[in-house]
């Protein structure tokens, strides 16, 4: 078989430039299947070795079978020789003797081709499933997309393709994110891309056709109760529950009752925002049963252009815009970690100090994570000398942890810091809901968009010193109206 193999190649390769295809041809061939049982096998896992099998070792296989062809070419156009002579010159009286079947030659080049065609046919089907896998999206352009890897394998959807998010079902779908990604790689290799990557991504699929395929928005029922610990920046670290009855009922026709109201299918609110960042809300309507629609506009914002010319109707990303790149508060990092266990209440002021650790600007992720173990070790030998020595290995895993809230959430290299991403979720550190629920949205009948602190949750405890528990029923039946009450004033107060 290699011995005839030989025999054909022989043949062929007439000229350098044929000799030349020979080699590219046969090497490629060859390395790519030794990459890919690398791969199959998890000898290899970059997603660089990816690139090499399925773009690099492919396009040197069709360079070669060019060459081959090139050279024929050449050599006929430079010896004026037919392809018959040509062949004759290559090939011995056996291979060329005709049967019915053809000549050998003829067969050795028909069932070449087949092989080729085939396989290149594999490898472009494969080529296609790996550029749709999540680990090329992730870490192909490395410094580019490692903020969205990162934190996209932290998120309850680490295990959802970034491109049923992104591209969506169907053909249509499937040219425009083609077409996206040649631009993308444009903007990479020449570095025009904006840093950090611009949100909202006015390119992300509708809601309908990816959030909706797994998540049925009119099956929201009842409330969720949650508890949320903080820590106070007191030497103590004191520890604080506060907890929430999130109504997140989707409520249904007259029955109107919770957050997921927004989305059911009977359903639409929709809005014009200054400009596409969405921030902030000019106007917003909801539709009524009559297919009208009720506007409330925001007082602020009267006379206001806007440069947006279509409205938008709210889906699950208008609030669930940080469903999967979840980047952290600063505070909530730490108080989880703390919650977790991996950072010890019992080293004094490791709250504040922690959070000025990892909040200074450092000018890149090596400085910053250098910065951050001098700063927490600093502090415990100036201010806690025998401490810092009893008790050095906890202060080296509350280090480590403040290290890992850093790498996770600030990425230097695309001007990622705090804040830089912002959560809708909520109203704390965020306008999230408050851009429409606020008392400057009002509509013809003097009526506003609710901002009562009840609407969305009832706080059944805020910043209580032990866990809420459910069977604690309250003193008077009013006492939760007048907690409220209390809650809304004081929160007003300092808001
Ligand atoms: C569950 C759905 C989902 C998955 C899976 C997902 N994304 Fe996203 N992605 C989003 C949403 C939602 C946004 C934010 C849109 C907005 O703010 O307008 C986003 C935003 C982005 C952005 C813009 C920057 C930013 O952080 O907002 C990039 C880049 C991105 N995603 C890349 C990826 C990559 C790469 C993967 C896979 C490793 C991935 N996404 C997986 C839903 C998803
Ligand atoms: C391929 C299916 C799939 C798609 C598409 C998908 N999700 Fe999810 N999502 C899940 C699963 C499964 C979970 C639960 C993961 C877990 O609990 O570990 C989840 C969890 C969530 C959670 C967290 C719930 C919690 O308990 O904290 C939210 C919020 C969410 N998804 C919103 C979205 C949004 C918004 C989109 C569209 C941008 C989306 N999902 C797209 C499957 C999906
Ligand atoms: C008006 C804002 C808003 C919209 C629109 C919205 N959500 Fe939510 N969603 C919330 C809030 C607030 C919560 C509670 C957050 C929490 O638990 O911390 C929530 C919770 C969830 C949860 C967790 C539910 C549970 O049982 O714990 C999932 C899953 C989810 N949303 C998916 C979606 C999907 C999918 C869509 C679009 C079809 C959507 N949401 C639209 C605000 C919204
Ligand atoms: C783009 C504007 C907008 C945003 C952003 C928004 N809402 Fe709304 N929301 C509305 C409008 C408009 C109504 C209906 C007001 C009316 O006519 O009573 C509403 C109603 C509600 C209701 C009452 C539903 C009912 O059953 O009556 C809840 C609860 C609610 N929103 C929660 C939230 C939460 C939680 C968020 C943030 C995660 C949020 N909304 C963000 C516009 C918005
Ligand atoms: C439009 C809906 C909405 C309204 C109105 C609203 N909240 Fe909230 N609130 C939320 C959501 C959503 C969260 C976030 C829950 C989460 O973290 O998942 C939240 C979180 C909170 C938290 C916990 C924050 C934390 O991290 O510890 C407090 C406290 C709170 N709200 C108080 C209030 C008070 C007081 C009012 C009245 C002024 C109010 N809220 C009005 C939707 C609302």
């Amino acid at each position: 078989m290699l011995e005839r193999y030989l025999h054909f190649i022989k043949g062929v390769s007439i000229n350098l430039c044929g000799k030349l295809g020979v080699v590219l041809v046969t090497s490629s061939f060859v390395s790519l299947i030794i990459l890919e049982l690398a791969r199959l096998m998890g000898i290899i896992t970059s997603s660089y070795a990816g690139l090499v099998t399925y773009m690099l070792f492919p396009s040197l296989f069709v360079i070669g079978l060019f060459l081959i062809l090139i050279g024929w070419f050449k050599f006929k156009k430079q010896t004026g020789k037919t392809i018959t002579e040509l062949f004759e010159q290559g090939f011995d009286k056996e291979d060329l003797s005709v049967t019915i079947f053809g000549s050998r030659v003829f067969h050795y080049i028909g069932f070449f081709s087949i092989i080729n065609i085939v396989f290149l046919i594999i490898i472009s089907s494969q080529m296609f499933s790996f550029m749709d896998s999540p680990k090329f999206c992730g870490t192909a352009c490395h410094s580019v997309m490692n903020p969205e890897w990162v934190t996209y394998q932290q998120s309850p959807h680490s295990r959802v393709d970034c491109v049923q998010c992104h591209v969506g079902e169907g053909a249509g779908a499937l040219i425009d994110s083609k077409l996206n990604g040649i631009w993308q790689m444009v903007s990479v290799t020449f570095d025009l891309l904006e840093r950090p990557i611009p949100t909202p991504v006015h390119q992300l699929r509708p809601a309908r056709e990816t959030c909706e395929k797994c998540h049925w928005p009119d099956k929201f029922y009842g409330s969720r109760l949650k508890t949320i610990v903080h820590n106070d920046l007191d030497e103590a670290n004191t520890t604080n529950y506060s907890t929430l009855n999130l109504k997140i009922d989707a409520g249904h026709g007259d029955n109107r009752s919770g957050i997921h109201w927004h989305i059911t299918a009977e359903n639409e609110v929709r809005y014009i925002s200054v400009d596409d960042k969405r921030e902030e809300i000019i106007w917003a309507e909801v539709r009524q049963p009559d297919g009208s629609y009720n506007r409330y506009t925001n007082k602020t914002l009267t006379g206001m252009t806007t440069s947006q010319t279509d409205t938008r109707s709210i889906d699950c990303v208008d609030c669930h815009n940080r469903a999967t790149h979840i980047y952290e508060n600063q505070e909530n990092a730490i108080d989880k970690r703390i919650y977790d266990g991996l950072i010890n209440i019992s080293l004094p002021f490791i709250k504040r100090e922690g959070l000025k650790a990892v909040t200074s600007g450092y000018p890149d992720k090596n400085a910053g994570l250098e910065g951050i173990s001098n700063h927490i070790f600093g502090f415990y030998q100036r201010q806690y000398p025998e401490l810092a020595r009893a008790k050095s290995f906890i202060i080296d895993s509350a280090i480590t942890s403040l290290q890992e809230i850093y790498s996770r959430n600030i990425h230097p290299e695309m001007n990622i810091t705090w804040g830089t991403y912002a959560s809708h979720i909520g109203h704390i550190g965020t306008t999230g809901c408050f851009r429409c629920h606020n008392s400057n949205m009002v509509d013809n009948n003097g009526n506003t968009i609710s901002d009562d602190c009840t609407l969305c949750h009832s706080l059944l405890s805020n910043k209580a010193a032990t866990p809420y528990q459910y069977l604690t029923k309250p003193d008077t039946s009013d006492i939760n109206y007048q907690m409220h009450k209390y809650l809304r004033d004081e929160f007003l107060q300092s808001y």
